[in-house]
């Protein structure tokens, strides 16, 4: 069985095609992606008008690369799936309308798939030996959850931000300090040459359930480098990134306890972060589960995991009808239709 995915839900364009085996095991046959960001670096962020755009000049080539790349004709699909939401309206449409347009050219079922939930299948398509129930910490640039798994479309939100995403206060961090866009990855690189005990900034909520908060976490930065202009920023980038992670691991460690979950998976693009991985990896396994780090490039946006959360869709829902919207609030539990 093989499934195309395309994602377009902000600023990457992605095509994919994954096939299962009887044993239902993914395989990425294909897995091309076009970041956008440099038509966005300029602005400091993803410009939504820009980002729409960029995917219908390259959704079409995207396609053809995924399908070439596999060694897979259209003809050859058993379904075709595209990042339904959430997102931007207009990157999202472009996607959903490219799916849709190839499932009624070529009689193939259609499949709009929840881009959170997709996340949640990047580590599983990476390590098909995981069981349930698992803890899933999701944090990407939009969302920071961490879910409980039970099985395929049965999650519960344990514990979620109440105010900045951790891969937003990453980027708005960066950009209070002019690294660049997007923050993450080079927050991560120049932390790798900074002391994280130079400064002892904040761990909001540590002790109070399974939400977290990171806005007070960016204005302690923030006054932190007014009153002491010469700190140098990869003392600062290591200092900030240790108590986000610090934070991000014990809430997550806590509700594998409190559901006695057999793994941890780490999800979105922030769990590309090399001391996240690190440390949650140490501490978790320390814990007694075990830590499921997909690889970087499906962290961050990909379609393998449109494609691979599709494969689950289509077993457990059949094929979407056609009039199935693009929905840029979707929630995690919210099947798109
Ligand atoms: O999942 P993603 O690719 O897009 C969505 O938001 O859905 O996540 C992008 C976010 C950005 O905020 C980016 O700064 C962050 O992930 N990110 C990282 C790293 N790589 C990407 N944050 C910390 N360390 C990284 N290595
Ligand atoms: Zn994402």
């Amino acid at each position: 069985m093989r499934i195309l995915g395309i994602e377009t839900t902000c600023d990457e364009t992605a095509a994919s095609v994954v096939e299962r085996d009887h044993d239902g095991h993914g395989h990425i046959l294909s897995n091309e992606i076009l970041s956008q960001i440099a038509q966005h670096q300029a602005y400091g962020g993803v410009v939504p008008e820009i980002a729409a755009r960029a995917h219908v000049d390259v959704a079409d080539i995207l396609v053809k690369r995924a399908l070439d790349a596999a060694g897979v004709k259209l003809r050859d699909l058993d379904g075709i799936a595209a990042a339904a939401g959430p997102g931007l309206i207009g990157a999202l449409l472009v996607g959903v309308s490219a799916a849709k347009a190839l499932s009624l050219v070529w009689d193939k079922p259609f499949i709009g798939i929840n881009h959170l939930e997709a996340h949640l299948y990047a580590g599983l398509l990476d390590d098909p030996t995981l069981q349930f129930p698992l803890v899933v910490l999701l944090v990407s640039g939009g969302h920071t959850m961490i879910i409980e798994m039970r099985g395929h479309g049965d999650y519960t939100i344990l514990g979620r931000t109440i105010d900045d995403a951790a891969g937003e206060a990453y980027d708005k961090v960066a950009r209070y300090l002019t690294l660049g866009y997007p923050g993450g990855p080079i927050i991560d690189q120049i932390a790798a040459d900074g002391n994280p005990t130079a400064v002892d900034f904040p761990r909001a909520m540590m002790h109070d359930g399974l939400d977290v908060s990171f806005s007070g976490l960016k204005t302690s930065v923030i006054n932190y480098v007014r009153k002491n202009p010469t700190v140098s920023n990869t003392d600062i980038a290591a200092s900030f990134q240790a108590a986000v992670v610090d934070v991000l691991c014990a809430k997550t460690i806590k509700a594998a306890q409190q559901v006695g979950a057999k793994g941890i998976v780490l999800g979105g693009g922030v769990s590309a972060n090399s001391a996240l991985r690190a440390q949650m990896t140490e501490r978790g396994n320390a814990a007694g589960f075990r830590v499921a780090l997909p690889s970087r490039a499906m962290c961050t946006d990909n379609a393998a995991m449109i494609a691979a959360a599709a494969w689950h869709r289509l077993k457990s829902d059949g094929p979407m009808d056609l009039s199935c919207g693009a929905y840029p609030n979707l929630k995690l539990s919210d099947v798109p239709r």
